[in-house]
Protein backbone atom coordinates (compact mmCIF):
# COMPACT_ATOMS: atom_id res chain seq x y z
CA UNK A 1 0.00 0.00 0.00
CA UNK A 2 0.82 3.36 -0.71
CA UNK A 3 0.00 4.93 2.63
CA UNK A 4 0.69 9.12 3.39
CA UNK A 5 2.59 9.78 6.25
CA UNK A 6 0.83 13.24 7.56
CA UNK A 7 2.74 13.23 11.03
CA UNK A 8 2.40 15.16 14.35
CA UNK A 9 5.00 18.28 14.13
CA UNK A 10 5.57 17.39 17.82
CA UNK A 11 5.59 13.75 18.56
CA UNK A 12 7.28 12.04 21.40
CA UNK A 13 10.51 11.82 21.51
CA UNK A 14 11.31 9.66 23.86
CA UNK A 15 10.02 5.63 25.09
CA UNK A 16 6.69 6.28 27.36
CA UNK A 17 7.52 5.82 31.45
CA UNK A 18 4.42 5.97 33.01
CA UNK A 19 3.96 6.31 36.68
CA UNK A 20 1.63 3.71 38.13
CA UNK A 21 -0.18 1.62 35.63
CA UNK A 22 -2.44 3.30 32.62
CA UNK A 23 -5.01 0.74 32.95
CA UNK A 24 -7.03 -0.83 29.79
CA UNK A 25 -8.40 1.66 26.76
CA UNK A 26 -7.20 5.03 29.01
CA UNK A 27 -4.80 6.70 26.46
CA UNK A 28 -4.31 6.88 22.76
CA UNK A 29 -1.16 7.68 21.06
CA UNK A 30 -0.63 10.24 18.40
CA UNK A 31 -1.70 9.04 15.42
CA UNK A 32 -4.53 6.46 13.74
CA UNK A 33 -4.30 4.96 10.35
CA UNK A 34 -7.58 5.64 7.90
CA UNK A 35 -8.52 4.21 4.82
CA UNK A 36 -11.88 4.68 2.68
CA UNK A 37 -13.88 2.89 0.91
CA UNK A 38 -15.53 3.98 -2.11
CA UNK A 39 -16.70 3.69 -5.67
CA UNK A 40 -16.38 0.35 -4.53
CA UNK A 41 -12.45 0.02 -3.51
CA UNK A 42 -10.96 0.21 -0.41
CA UNK A 43 -8.59 3.54 -0.85
CA UNK A 44 -6.10 6.47 -0.03
CA UNK A 45 -4.60 4.44 2.86
CA UNK A 46 -3.18 6.95 5.72
CA UNK A 47 -1.58 7.81 9.10
CA UNK A 48 -3.13 11.18 10.58
CA UNK A 49 -2.81 12.89 14.14
CA UNK A 50 -5.18 11.44 16.04
CA UNK A 51 -7.70 13.86 16.46
CA UNK A 52 -11.46 13.74 15.68
CA UNK A 53 -13.21 13.06 12.36
CA UNK A 54 -15.75 14.66 10.34
CA UNK A 55 -18.67 12.39 9.93
CA UNK A 56 -22.27 13.32 8.35
CA UNK A 57 -25.20 13.76 11.08
CA UNK A 58 -27.07 11.48 8.28
CA UNK A 59 -24.26 9.01 8.18
CA UNK A 60 -25.46 5.08 8.34
CA UNK A 61 -23.62 4.05 10.90
CA UNK A 62 -24.87 6.61 13.52
CA UNK A 63 -28.37 5.76 12.85
CA UNK A 64 -28.61 1.69 12.09
CA UNK A 65 -24.75 0.48 13.52
CA UNK A 66 -23.48 -0.82 10.55
CA UNK A 67 -20.05 -0.64 11.96
CA UNK A 68 -17.77 -3.21 13.03
CA UNK A 69 -14.79 -3.78 15.34
CA UNK A 70 -11.52 -5.54 16.47
CA UNK A 71 -9.12 -5.75 19.80
CA UNK A 72 -5.29 -7.12 18.93
CA UNK A 73 -2.56 -6.57 21.45
CA UNK A 74 0.92 -6.10 20.79
CA UNK A 75 3.60 -6.38 23.42
CA UNK A 76 7.96 -5.65 23.86
CA UNK A 77 9.53 -8.16 23.84
CA UNK A 78 13.64 -8.45 25.45
CA UNK A 79 15.14 -7.25 22.45
CA UNK A 80 13.46 -4.55 22.52
CA UNK A 81 10.81 -4.76 19.70
CA UNK A 82 7.03 -4.70 19.65
CA UNK A 83 5.58 -7.98 18.69
CA UNK A 84 1.57 -8.85 17.68
CA UNK A 85 -0.06 -11.17 18.85
CA UNK A 86 -2.38 -13.48 16.03
CA UNK A 87 -3.16 -10.26 14.31
CA UNK A 88 -4.07 -12.26 11.08
CA UNK A 89 -6.70 -13.93 13.16
CA UNK A 90 -8.48 -10.42 14.25
CA UNK A 91 -8.04 -9.42 10.44
CA UNK A 92 -9.57 -12.93 9.45
CA UNK A 93 -12.18 -12.39 12.16
CA UNK A 94 -12.82 -8.61 10.93
CA UNK A 95 -14.16 -10.21 8.07
CA UNK A 96 -16.21 -12.23 9.60
CA UNK A 97 -17.89 -9.87 10.79
CA UNK A 98 -18.00 -7.45 7.61
CA UNK A 99 -19.98 -10.60 6.00
CA UNK A 100 -22.48 -10.03 8.75
CA UNK A 101 -23.01 -6.47 8.64
CA UNK A 102 -23.24 -6.36 4.68
CA UNK A 103 -19.52 -4.62 5.25
CA UNK A 104 -16.80 -5.25 2.12
CA UNK A 105 -14.27 -7.11 2.73
CA UNK A 106 -10.67 -5.47 3.35
CA UNK A 107 -7.91 -7.68 2.25
CA UNK A 108 -6.08 -9.32 5.75
CA UNK A 109 -2.50 -8.01 4.98
CA UNK A 110 -3.53 -5.05 3.91
CA UNK A 111 -5.20 -4.60 7.57
CA UNK A 112 -2.09 -5.89 9.00
CA UNK A 113 0.55 -3.17 7.19
CA UNK A 114 -2.09 -0.63 8.24
CA UNK A 115 -1.04 -2.12 11.57
CA UNK A 116 2.09 -2.34 11.74
CA UNK A 117 3.04 0.62 9.93
CA UNK A 118 0.95 2.90 13.02
CA UNK A 119 2.92 0.68 15.39
CA UNK A 120 6.08 1.87 13.73
CA UNK A 121 5.35 5.52 13.66
CA UNK A 122 4.16 5.35 17.42
CA UNK A 123 6.31 2.68 19.10
CA UNK A 124 7.37 5.20 21.93
CA UNK A 125 3.93 4.92 23.09
CA UNK A 126 4.72 1.48 24.46
CA UNK A 127 4.27 2.20 27.85
CA UNK A 128 7.43 0.64 30.04
CA UNK A 129 5.72 -0.94 32.85
CA UNK A 130 5.36 -4.79 33.90
CA UNK A 131 2.47 -6.52 31.39
CA UNK A 132 2.09 -3.32 29.31
CA UNK A 133 0.83 -3.73 25.99
CA UNK A 134 -0.37 -1.39 22.90
CA UNK A 135 -4.35 -2.27 22.77
CA UNK A 136 -5.00 -2.04 18.94
CA UNK A 137 -8.70 -1.12 18.01
CA UNK A 138 -9.39 -1.91 14.31
CA UNK A 139 -12.74 -0.48 13.34
CA UNK A 140 -15.21 0.17 10.52
CA UNK A 141 -18.31 2.51 10.43
CA UNK A 142 -20.60 3.30 7.26
CA UNK A 143 -20.16 6.62 6.44
CA UNK A 144 -23.07 7.07 3.67
CA UNK A 145 -25.15 9.90 4.77
CA UNK A 146 -28.88 8.39 3.97
CA UNK A 147 -31.68 7.62 5.97
CA UNK A 148 -33.15 4.96 3.88
CA UNK A 149 -32.08 1.51 5.52
CA UNK A 150 -29.79 -0.67 2.98
CA UNK A 151 -26.24 -0.95 3.62
CA UNK A 152 -23.72 1.61 2.91
CA UNK A 153 -21.55 2.35 -0.36
CA UNK A 154 -19.23 4.37 1.50
CA UNK A 155 -17.13 3.30 5.03
CA UNK A 156 -13.92 4.09 6.59
CA UNK A 157 -11.29 1.83 8.17
CA UNK A 158 -9.65 3.28 11.24
CA UNK A 159 -6.88 1.92 13.42
CA UNK A 160 -6.00 3.77 16.73
CA UNK A 161 -3.76 2.64 19.70
CA UNK A 162 -4.20 2.62 23.65
CA UNK A 163 -1.19 1.92 26.02
CA UNK A 164 -2.51 0.00 28.27
CA UNK A 165 -1.16 -1.85 31.38
CA UNK A 166 -1.27 -4.82 33.00
CA UNK A 167 -5.15 -6.40 33.22
CA UNK A 168 -4.27 -7.80 37.10
CA UNK A 169 -1.77 -5.72 38.97
CA UNK A 170 -1.42 -8.77 40.85
CA UNK A 171 -1.85 -11.62 38.84
CA UNK A 172 -5.34 -13.51 38.34
CA UNK A 173 -5.90 -13.11 42.07
CA UNK A 174 -10.11 -12.39 42.57
CA UNK A 175 -13.06 -14.20 41.01
CA UNK A 176 -16.08 -12.64 39.47
CA UNK A 177 -19.75 -13.58 39.95
CA UNK A 178 -21.82 -13.69 37.50
CA UNK A 179 -25.87 -13.51 37.01
CA UNK A 180 -27.65 -16.47 35.11
CA UNK A 181 -30.21 -14.35 32.95
CA UNK A 182 -33.04 -15.71 31.44
CA UNK A 183 -34.30 -12.39 30.30
CA UNK A 184 -31.33 -11.23 29.09
CA UNK A 185 -29.75 -12.63 25.71
CA UNK A 186 -26.72 -11.77 23.45
CA UNK A 187 -28.13 -13.84 20.42
CA UNK A 188 -30.44 -15.71 18.17
CA UNK A 189 -29.23 -17.93 15.74
CA UNK A 190 -29.18 -16.06 12.27
CA UNK A 191 -28.51 -12.86 13.98
CA UNK A 192 -25.52 -10.85 14.29
CA UNK A 193 -24.04 -12.94 17.72
CA UNK A 194 -21.08 -14.24 16.02
CA UNK A 195 -19.86 -10.84 14.49
CA UNK A 196 -17.94 -7.73 16.63
CA UNK A 197 -20.68 -5.51 15.51
CA UNK A 198 -20.76 -2.14 17.79
CA UNK A 199 -24.73 -3.03 18.43
CA UNK A 200 -24.18 -6.16 20.32
CA UNK A 201 -22.22 -4.63 22.93
CA UNK A 202 -24.60 -1.93 23.43
CA UNK A 203 -27.14 -4.47 23.74
CA UNK A 204 -25.19 -5.79 26.61
CA UNK A 205 -24.89 -2.37 28.60
CA UNK A 206 -28.62 -3.56 29.67
CA UNK A 207 -28.03 -6.86 30.88
CA UNK A 208 -24.30 -5.41 32.56
CA UNK A 209 -26.53 -2.81 34.48
CA UNK A 210 -28.90 -5.98 36.14
CA UNK A 211 -25.98 -7.85 36.74
CA UNK A 212 -24.74 -5.30 39.03
CA UNK A 213 -28.49 -4.97 41.10
CA UNK A 214 -27.60 -9.03 42.01
CA UNK A 215 -24.02 -7.94 42.57
CA UNK A 216 -22.77 -9.96 40.27
CA UNK A 217 -19.82 -8.39 37.44
CA UNK A 218 -21.40 -9.54 34.42
CA UNK A 219 -24.51 -11.79 32.49
CA UNK A 220 -23.76 -15.64 31.77
CA UNK A 221 -25.77 -15.09 28.50
CA UNK A 222 -27.81 -18.37 27.51
CA UNK A 223 -29.12 -19.66 24.21
CA UNK A 224 -32.51 -18.14 23.44
CA UNK A 225 -34.35 -20.97 24.47
CA UNK A 226 -32.28 -20.80 27.97
CA UNK A 227 -30.85 -24.37 27.77
CA UNK A 228 -27.40 -23.89 26.45
CA UNK A 229 -24.56 -21.75 27.67
CA UNK A 230 -23.07 -19.59 25.07
CA UNK A 231 -20.93 -16.35 26.31
CA UNK A 232 -20.17 -14.08 29.44
CA UNK A 233 -20.27 -10.54 29.16
CA UNK A 234 -18.07 -9.27 26.32
CA UNK A 235 -16.10 -12.36 26.71
CA UNK A 236 -15.96 -16.88 26.10
CA UNK A 237 -17.38 -19.09 28.24
CA UNK A 238 -15.19 -21.83 29.72
CA UNK A 239 -15.08 -24.67 32.77
CA UNK A 240 -12.37 -27.18 33.84
CA UNK A 241 -13.37 -30.73 35.10
CA UNK A 242 -11.43 -32.38 37.67
CA UNK A 243 -8.78 -34.10 35.91
CA UNK A 244 -7.73 -30.38 34.51
CA UNK A 245 -10.01 -30.89 31.19
CA UNK A 246 -11.32 -27.39 29.51
CA UNK A 247 -14.31 -27.05 27.96
CA UNK A 248 -15.10 -24.46 26.31
CA UNK A 249 -18.84 -23.83 24.23
CA UNK A 250 -18.83 -25.19 20.72
CA UNK A 251 -18.77 -22.18 18.39
CA UNK A 252 -22.05 -21.60 16.70
CA UNK A 253 -23.64 -18.10 14.91
CA UNK A 254 -24.57 -16.95 18.33
CA UNK A 255 -21.04 -17.07 20.11
CA UNK A 256 -18.20 -14.83 18.96
CA UNK A 257 -15.23 -16.80 17.73
CA UNK A 258 -12.54 -15.39 20.86
CA UNK A 259 -8.84 -15.82 19.84
CA UNK A 260 -7.95 -16.43 23.53
CA UNK A 261 -10.36 -19.72 23.00
CA UNK A 262 -9.06 -20.34 19.46
CA UNK A 263 -5.35 -20.33 20.85
CA UNK A 264 -6.69 -22.30 23.86
CA UNK A 265 -7.76 -25.35 21.67
CA UNK A 266 -4.46 -25.37 20.22
CA UNK A 267 -2.47 -25.14 23.61
CA UNK A 268 -3.06 -28.52 25.43
CA UNK A 269 0.12 -29.88 24.60
CA UNK A 270 1.81 -26.97 26.29
CA UNK A 271 -0.77 -26.88 28.58
CA UNK A 272 -0.38 -30.26 29.59
CA UNK A 273 -4.23 -30.83 29.22
CA UNK A 274 -7.13 -31.30 26.91
CA UNK A 275 -9.29 -28.25 25.61
CA UNK A 276 -12.08 -29.41 24.22
CA UNK A 277 -15.73 -27.82 23.13
CA UNK A 278 -18.67 -29.18 24.03
CA UNK A 279 -22.40 -27.89 23.66
CA UNK A 280 -22.87 -27.45 27.86
CA UNK A 281 -26.05 -27.12 28.72
CA UNK A 282 -27.11 -25.22 31.79
CA UNK A 283 -29.09 -28.05 33.69
CA UNK A 284 -25.89 -30.27 33.91
CA UNK A 285 -23.02 -27.55 34.43
CA UNK A 286 -25.23 -26.80 37.39
CA UNK A 287 -25.50 -30.13 38.63
CA UNK A 288 -21.34 -30.88 37.78
CA UNK A 289 -20.25 -27.45 39.85
CA UNK A 290 -22.65 -28.81 42.76
CA UNK A 291 -21.01 -32.57 42.22
CA UNK A 292 -17.54 -31.50 42.42
CA UNK A 293 -17.21 -32.61 39.03
CA UNK A 294 -16.20 -29.01 37.43
CA UNK A 295 -13.61 -26.97 40.06
CA UNK A 296 -13.08 -24.15 37.86
CA UNK A 297 -15.03 -21.40 35.49
CA UNK A 298 -14.17 -18.55 33.97
CA UNK A 299 -13.77 -16.38 30.96
CA UNK A 300 -11.50 -15.82 27.36
CA UNK A 301 -11.01 -12.69 26.03
CA UNK A 302 -8.40 -10.37 24.70
CA UNK A 303 -8.38 -7.67 26.77
CA UNK A 304 -8.02 -9.32 30.29
CA UNK A 305 -7.09 -12.78 28.60
CA UNK A 306 -8.72 -15.29 31.27
CA UNK A 307 -11.29 -13.76 33.60
CA UNK A 308 -12.18 -16.47 36.84
CA UNK A 309 -15.49 -16.83 37.85
CA UNK A 310 -16.17 -18.21 41.67
CA UNK A 311 -20.16 -18.33 41.87
CA UNK A 312 -23.24 -18.13 39.70
CA UNK A 313 -26.38 -16.74 41.03
CA UNK A 314 -29.44 -17.02 39.25
CA UNK A 315 -32.63 -14.23 39.03
CA UNK A 316 -34.24 -16.26 41.86
CA UNK A 317 -31.05 -15.54 44.14
CA UNK A 318 -29.82 -19.28 44.48
CA UNK A 319 -26.02 -19.17 44.64
CA UNK A 320 -23.92 -21.90 43.22
CA UNK A 321 -19.78 -21.83 44.34
CA UNK A 322 -17.58 -23.14 42.10
CA UNK A 323 -14.84 -25.47 43.72
CA UNK A 324 -13.83 -23.04 46.31
CA UNK A 325 -14.94 -19.82 45.26
CA UNK A 326 -11.49 -18.64 44.89
CA UNK A 327 -9.22 -18.22 41.28
CA UNK A 328 -8.14 -22.35 41.06
CA UNK A 329 -4.61 -23.57 39.77
CA UNK A 330 -5.77 -24.49 36.05
CA UNK A 331 -6.93 -20.66 35.62
CA UNK A 332 -3.60 -19.23 37.17
CA UNK A 333 -1.75 -21.52 34.73
CA UNK A 334 -3.58 -20.62 31.58
CA UNK A 335 -2.35 -16.85 32.48
CA UNK A 336 0.44 -17.41 33.19
CA UNK A 337 1.59 -19.64 29.92
CA UNK A 338 -0.31 -17.25 27.65
CA UNK A 339 1.22 -14.03 28.95
CA UNK A 340 4.42 -15.53 29.09
CA UNK A 341 3.86 -17.09 24.97
CA UNK A 342 2.59 -13.03 24.61
CA UNK A 343 5.85 -11.35 26.06
CA UNK A 344 8.31 -13.95 24.12
CA UNK A 345 9.83 -15.59 27.20
CA UNK A 346 7.81 -19.10 25.66
CA UNK A 347 8.18 -20.36 22.64
CA UNK A 348 4.65 -20.88 21.01
CA UNK A 349 3.28 -22.23 18.26
CA UNK A 350 4.77 -20.69 14.83
CA UNK A 351 3.95 -17.61 13.41
CA UNK A 352 1.79 -16.35 16.69
CA UNK A 353 3.47 -13.53 17.15
CA UNK A 354 5.24 -11.76 14.82
C1 LIG B 1 -12.14 -8.74 24.51
O1 LIG B 1 -11.62 -8.86 25.61
O2 LIG B 1 -12.01 -9.62 23.66
C2 LIG B 1 -12.91 -7.57 24.15
O3 LIG B 1 -13.49 -7.56 23.12
C3 LIG B 1 -12.90 -6.47 25.11
C4 LIG B 1 -13.46 -5.19 24.63
C5 LIG B 1 -14.90 -5.22 24.30
C6 LIG B 1 -13.12 -4.12 25.63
Amino acid sequence: MDIKYNLKSSRRTEQFQPEGNVGFGNLRTDHMFLMDYRDGQWCDPRIEPYAPFEIAPGAISLHYGQSIFEGAKAFMHDDGEIYTFRLNKNAERLNTSADILCIPNLDEDKQLEAINALIDVDRLWFPMQDGACLYIRPFIFATEDRLSVSPSLNFTFCVILSPSGAYYADGVSKAIRLLISKKFHRAVSGGTGASKAAGNYAASLRAGQAAAEYGAAQVLYLDANNQQIEEVGAMNHFHVLKDGTVVIPTFTDTILKSITSQSMLELGHILGCEVRQETIMLDKFIADIEAGEIVEAGGFGTAAVVSPVGSYIFEDGRVVTVGDGEVGPSIKRIYQIFTELQNGQLEGPEGWVK
